[in-house]
C-alpha cells in the first residue's frame, strides 16, 4: 500500500464580482448631485447598493463605476464605509452611456473572476436573497440570469416617441401575462457577458441581458423583489426612505 496520499484537486470556487454602474446624472430625479451620491437615510444611495452586493455570499469584489469627475470623491466615500474584510472594492471612471460604463467596469476585472453581477446603483435596496439567488443560478450553469417581476400596468407600444405632451398613436398592446419587468443584479458567466459587450453594435442597451439575447444565448428569469425597484423619480426616493425606515425599525438595518 502506498503511503502517499493521492492529491485530489478540489474544484476552485468561482469568484464573483459585482459591477455597479453609478455614473449616471439622474436628471429625472431633479437638480442636484449625481443620483448615486444622493442621500438615502443619510447615506449615499451608492453606499447602500455596494453594501447590498458585498453582503452576498458569492461576491468577492465590488467594482464601482463612478462619474469621471467624482472618482476621488467616490473612493473616499467608500473608504469611509468599508465592505466586509473578505470583499475587495475598486472604483473606475464611467462613460457617457450605461453600456459604456459597464464595459469600463468589466475591463477592470481580475482574471480569476468567473461570474459577474451587474447591479444599478439606482437600486440601493435590493435584498441579499435576490442577489444570492441570481449568483447561485449562474454558478449552477445558467449563462445569464435576470431577476424579474410580473407587470401590474397594461403596456402599450408606440411606433416612436412623440414630442412631450403630444398624443402618441398606439401600435400594439402586448399580452400582459407574458410581460416581465426586469431588475438588477443581472448575473452572467463572465465570458458570455464580455462576448455580448464586444458584439454590441450600438451603445443604447438599457440592460446587459439584452446584449446576451442578441447573441442568441439563453437568458433566464428568476423571481425579483419589489424592494429592488429603481430610484428614478422624486416619488421613488420617498418610497425608498419609507422602506429603509421600516427596515431600521424591524431589523436594526
Ligand atoms: O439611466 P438609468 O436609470 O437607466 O441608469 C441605470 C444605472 O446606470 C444607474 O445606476 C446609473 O448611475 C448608471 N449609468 C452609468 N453611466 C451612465 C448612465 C447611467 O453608470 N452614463
Amino acid at each position: 500500500m502506498s503511503d502517499v496520499t493521492p492529491f485530489i484537486e478540489e474544484p476552485r470556487p468561482t469568484r464573483a464580482a459585482a459591477v455597479i454602474p453609478a455614473a449616471g446624472l439622474g436628471l429625472r430625479l431633479g437638480p442636484g448631485a449625481p443620483k448615486a451620491l444622493r442621500p438615502l437615510g443619510g447615506t449615499p444611495m451608492l453606499v447602500h447598493a455596494v453594501r447590498a452586493m458585498a453582503r452576498a455570499r458569492a461576491v468577492a469584489l465590488v467594482v464601482v463605476v463612478a462619474p469621471p469627475e467624482q472618482v476621488t470623491l467616490v473612493r473616499s466615500l467608500l473608504d469611509e464605509h468599508p465592505p466586509p474584510p473578505a470583499v475587495d472594492q475598486l472604483v473606475v471612471a464611467g462613460g457617457a452611456t450605461r453600456q459604456e460604463s459597464v464595459r469600463l467596469g468589466l475591463a477592470a476585472l481580475p482574471e480569476d473572476i468567473g461570474v459577474v453581477l451587474v447591479h444599478d446603483a439606482a437600486r440601493p435596496l435590493v435584498p441579499v436573497e435576490t442577489v444570492d439567488a441570481v449568483a447561485s443560478a449562474v454558478r449552477s450553469g445558467a449563462p445569464a440570469v435576470v431577476p424579474a417581476l410580473p407587470v401590474t400596468d397594461t403596456v402599450k407600444a408606440i411606433a416612436k416617441p412623440g414630442a412631450p405632451g403630444e398624443p402618441e398613436p398606439v401600435v400594439a398592446t402586448p399580452e400582459r401575462a407574458l410581460l416581465r419587468a426586469v431588475q438588477t443584479p443581472q448575473g452572467f458567466d463572465r465570458a458570455t457577458l464580455l462576448a455580448a459587450h464586444d458584439a454590441a453594435t450600438s451603445d443604447l442597451a438599457t440592460d446587459d441581458a439584452g446584449l446576451v439575447e442578441r447573441m442568441g444565448v439563453e437568458v433566464v428569469l428568476v423571481p425579483g423583489h419589489e424592494e429592488a425597484f429603481k430610484v428614478t423619480r422624486p416619488l421613488d426616493l420617498l418610497l425608498a426612505e419609507a422602506v429603509l425606515a421600516r427596515r431600521r425599525i424591524n431589523d436594526g438595518y
